[in-house]
């Protein structure tokens, strides 16, 4: 962080450092707040004082990959790229991605058990939102249990749009392949069926097939901006993005996510997000989960 001053530094050594000895540039103070307030104004994302070094060394490789030494020199930089490319740059190496397949599971029960079965009972098509989709693990899972849970998958009208503000997590989605370690979490039934297997020299990787992949549409959105469908959706997920946003951002987006839902369609947030303040019209029917 700003005032950060590597144990080696010396004042015989001059203003030499814009780089500290492991050769990564210092972030200090006032860089700091530019880039938390740039960040903020652009898609929401809070970086909260205590979140320097985790910008610090986010940034360090784009800054290197540039061939820029100071944080100084790379805002200047970013300022003025009028395409505006090397702000979502910025973003993309700033959000947090965190992801798994069947993340928090009890969602993906509650879809089976109560959701899916009312909305077989409706018998028209289907539209749900993963909205901060990551490297398309959450739309997946949807996709494969839809497939389970609807025999003639195939021809019906079921349709998961997948949209994220990273383009740098959305191409991972798009190319569907996932190492060893995130295909554990899941059901050994479901990779065998939904999976192809291809063995490398150096590792296993497995690629979602065509059976999911077909009704997942990944798109760019930063959910900051005037969102461009129209609905209405039957599912809205939206779990661990609106934890980095603040209050009146989080008021926002619910309220638009509940203009876009069927009546009875639902909400589904992150397990560690209550939306106490933020609910709207939306009714409580348990842990991170809202009916319209
Ligand atoms: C922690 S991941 C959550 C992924 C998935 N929903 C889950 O729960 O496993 C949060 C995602 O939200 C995205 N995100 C953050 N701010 C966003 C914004 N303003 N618009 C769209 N996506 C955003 C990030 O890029 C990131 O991929």
């Amino acid at each position: 962080m700003a005032t950060e001053k590597p144990a080696n530094c010396d004042e015989r050594f001059g203003n030499i450092p814009a780089d500290d000895f492991c050769g990564k540039p210092l972030l200090n103070l006032k860089d700091f707040l530019q880039i938390s307030q740039i960040v903020y104004k652009h898609c929401g994302i809070r970086l909260n004082s205590g979140k320097e070094q985790l910008v610090r060394s986010r940034l360090t490789k784009r800054l290197r990959d540039l061939g820029v030494g100071s944080f100084d020199e790379y805002l200047k930089y970013v300022k003025a790229d009028k395409t505006a490319q090397e702000l979502d740059a910025m973003i993309d190496c700033l959000t947090t991605n965190k992801t798994s397949f069947f993340r928090e599971e009890h969602h993906f029960n509650f879809l089976r058990s109560q959701i899916l079965p009312r909305l077989k009972r409706r018998g028209s098509g289907l539209r749900i939102w993963s909205a901060g989709c990551s490297s398309g693990e959450e739309p997946y899972s949807i996709a494969m249990l839809l497939s389970e849970e609807f025999p003639g998958f195939d021809t019906m009208d079921l349709k998961i749009l997948a949209t994220d503000i990273s383009s740098r997590v959305l191409a991972k989605a798009r190319c569907g392949e996932y190492e060893r370690e995130s295909a554990r979490d899941v059901p050994s039934l479901f990779l065998a069926k939904y999976f192809s297997l291809i063995q490398t020299n150096f590792s296993a990787i497995y690629r979602i097939n065509d059976t999911p992949r077909k009704i997942v549409r990944f798109a760019r959105l930063n959910l900051m901006d005037v969102w461009p469908m129209k609905g209405p959706f039957d599912v809205i997920f939206c779990r661990n993005v609106m934890i980095y946003f603040d209050t009146s951002a989080q008021r926002n987006l619910v309220q638009k996510f509940y203009e876009l839902l069927n009546p009875g369609g639902y909400l589904l947030v992150g397990h560690s997000e209550s939306l106490l303040e933020s609910s709207g019209e939306f009714k409580y029917v348990q842990p991170a989960t809202y009916i319209k």
